[in-house]
């Protein structure tokens, strides 16, 4: 779990889950705002607090220790949760 592979049937994989990598899934967005469940019968809740700097470092935590050691700009993360914002 720790190490991205999920936790079967509760949470999924991350680390080898190419949705979340291929650049098709907002991921900032995905994380404010929660996920309804598709794949398992439940849905991720939303983390609506969370400042721009906090998704940032989630991001970037989840790039660097399970992905490709890209870095994302704070400012890349902020446009990205602006397209969530636009679709209220
Ligand atoms: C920063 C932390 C988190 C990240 C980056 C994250 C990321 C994701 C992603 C990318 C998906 C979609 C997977 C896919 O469609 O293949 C997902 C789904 C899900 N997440 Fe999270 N998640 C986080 C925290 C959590 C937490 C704390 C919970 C539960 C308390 C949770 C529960 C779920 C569940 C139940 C789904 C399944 C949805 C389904 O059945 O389609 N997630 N998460």
């Amino acid at each position: 779990m720790a190490d991205g592979t999920g936790l079967k049937k509760i949470y999924p994989s991350l680390k080898n889950n190419s949705k979340v990598w291929n650049g098709s899934l907002n991921l900032p967005c995905l994380i404010r705002e929660g996920h309804k469940g598709n794949i398992l019968s439940a849905d991720m809740p939303a983390f609506a607090k969370l400042t721009v700097a906090e998704i940032s470092n989630i991001v970037n935590f989840l790039h660097h220790s399970m992905n490709d050691q890209k870095t994302v700009s704070f400012s890349a993360i902020k446009s990205q949760l602006n397209e969530c914002e636009q679709r209220k």
